[in-house]
């Protein structure tokens, strides 16, 4: 019986004025709202249900839109809503979390986790996202969709990492669960924030075939779709301003999600979102910010300046793609390398250490299809020392891999193996560079923020402002020192793109973890529409 429902015409939700005669208007039209997965780019589609007039329960057709075709007498309401809720049951659902193990006591805060369909089928294309609602005033404070880099990075990290409520106690690891504490400087005290596990194979979200959906433009579309169905399930939600937020990798494809968006709107795509702009942290951009690194390193004092001079002399300012027969070039890009060998790229201040997590994915992998090895292994062949940053890393995969855990997020068993942090592995990167977008972007009149730790080597500074400056827009708020507790915080500029560029002084790569309340006070004062 319910299977035949599946096969009926439904009705997209703008058309359905014109489909609907008033004549079979009557006493009662139920509008059930449900996202549908045969419509990429219609989110929404009504299944209408229609009374007759004068007829009882019993005796009356349900009828579905201009179709008429007459179903079953007598299904009553229920049964109805019952079919609605097992048909979709699988493209989406959340959960209310309200204790997390390793951390003591009720979650002060609200989080939710759920999935998001984002496939043809119910379990072909599933995004999970963790939900955490503002703690200030959720009615008005803004919606924030955050992406991790990588690509191919948890969002968790954003979470647990830079700019969440929660954060890993650093204590040594001894086979029990890693404990949680909060973080004061949450971003979510202002503003509510989704954090989406994308692309498909991050975190704890899935597909049936990985390597068909591993790619910038197909995250872009998977985001764009995650954000409207998961609007249609949060109307509250509708009117707040929204914001996109990301960093490192991701600033290749979050301004094209913001576009994506954008263009959405323009054509009518229902849900409107209320788009105000976005914000990146050190983003990676030109895909050329490597060349930016050998005058950041110089500046540094990391390198000679003798090294320096030959460096420019021989590669001439290209050190991305250097001809394999320019061998002067090549020698000075070791003796580079070697300068920076033991150097944090990440935040140059912090201390060195090996990550071997990244191998051992590959390793760890491969054997435990074999060896069927215990999770709790996870993903660090050897233990990173306590004090290196990558410690909290570690703490974290054993924290997500353990099963308590997992229950109470409410993930699906089952449907991933190994939970780890990054997953980086068959990604085509198919969007060349942001720039471009950011062309298109300024024209809209989106406001936005883009700041760099000042410490950060992967994506430095330098190459953020270059690529700033390469807009062409003039500046409406010069250079200045922006302030926490009376110090400086770092130094910003705006300009009549409505885009503020800010650095975070002697901060690195994830500005915010290092410096916490540096980051929260540029971020409220930004979202907040004030000067920073
Ligand atoms: C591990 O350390 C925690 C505190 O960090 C302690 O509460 C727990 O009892 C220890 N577990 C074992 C097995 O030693
Ligand atoms: C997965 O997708 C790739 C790329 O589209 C395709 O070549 C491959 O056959 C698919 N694998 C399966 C098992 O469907
Ligand atoms: C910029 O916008 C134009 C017009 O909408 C579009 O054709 C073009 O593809 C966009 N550029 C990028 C890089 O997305
Ligand atoms: C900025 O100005 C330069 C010099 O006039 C020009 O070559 C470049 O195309 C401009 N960039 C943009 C994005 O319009």
């Amino acid at each position: 019986m319910f299977s035949k429902l599946k096969t009926l015409t439904v009705y997209h939700s703008d058309k359905l004025e014109r489909k609907l005669p008033v004549s079979c208007v009557t006493d009662l039209v139920l509008l059930v709202e449900v996202p549908h997965r045969y419509f990429v780019n219609t989110y929404q589609v009504l299944l209408v249900l229609v009374w007759q007039r004068n007829s009882s329960l019993e005796n009356s057709a349900y009828r579905i839109g201009m179709d008429m075709g007459l179903l079953y007498y007598g299904i009553t309401v229920l049964m109805f809503a019952l079919f609605v809720q097992t048909s979709f049951q699988l493209q989406i659902s959340r959960s209310k979390v309200e204790s997390l193990p390793g951390f003591q006591g009720p979650l002060p805060f609200e989080l939710e986790t759920g999935y998001v369909g984002v496939g043809e089928t119910d379990d072909d294309m599933q995004v999970f996202y963790y939900f955490i609602k503002s703690e200030n005033n959720p009615e008005k404070d803004p919606l924030m969709l955050w992406l991790t880099g990588g690509p191919g990075c948890s969002s968790f990290s954003g979470l647990a990492y830079q700019i969440g409520p929660l954060k890993f106690k650093i204590e040594e690891y001894n086979g029990s669960l890693p404990n949680l504490v909060l973080r004061p400087q949450s971003w979510t005290k202002v503003c509510s924030i989704i954090f989406v596990d994308l692309p498909l194979g991050t975190g704890f979200s899935y597909a049936k075939n990985l390597t068909a959906q591993r790619s910038d433009w197909k995250l872009v579309h998977h985001a764009h779709q995650f954000l409207r169905k998961w609007l249609i399930d949060h109307p509250e939600f509708l009117s707040n301003k929204f914001y996109m937020g990301a960093d490192s990798y991701a600033g290749i494809p979050a301004p094209a999600i913001v576009q994506e968006i954008s263009n959405g709107n323009e054509k009518g795509l229902q849900p409107w979102i209320n788009l105000q702009g976005y914000l990146l942290g050190n983003p990676m951009t030109t895909r050329r910010e490597r060349n930016e690194q050998i005058p950041f390193a110089h500046g540094m004092a990391l390198i000679s300046d003798e090294l320096f001079a030959s460096l420019q002399k021989n590669c001439k300012g290209e050190f991305v793609n250097v001809d394999s027969k320019n061998e002067l070039c090549l020698r000075d890009i070791d003796s580079l390398d070697e300068c920076l060998s033991e150097i944090n790229m990440f935040y140059i201040l912090d201390r060195y250490c090996k990550d071997d997590s990244r191998v051992q994915h590959e390793a760890l992998w491969r054997r435990s299809l074999t060896q069927k090895l215990k999770a709790s292994l996870s993903s660090h062949v050897t233990v990173p020392e306590i004090s290196c940053q990558i410690y909290g890393f570690f703490l974290g995969t054993q924290w997500a891999n353990d099963k308590s855990v997992r229950k109470a997020l409410h993930i699906r068993e089952g449907t991933i193996g190994e939970w780890r942090r990054c997953y980086t592995t068959d990604f085509e990167r198919d969007i060349p560079n942001s720039f471009e977008i950011h062309v298109n972007l300024s024209t809209k009149g989106y406001r936005s923020l883009i700041y760099s730790g000042d410490h950060d080597a992967v994506i430095p500074f330098i190459s953020t402002q270059a690529w700033i400056r390469a807009l062409n827009y003039s500046i409406v708020d010069d250079w200045r020192a922006w302030l926490v507790d009376g110090q400086v915080g770092g130094y910003t500029r705006t300009y009549s793109n409505q885009m503020t560029f800010a650095t975070v002084k002697g901060s690195g790569h994830t500005a915010p973890e290092y410096k916490p309340d540096e980051g929260f006070a540029m971020f409220t004062r930004w979202i907040s529409n004030v000067p920073l």
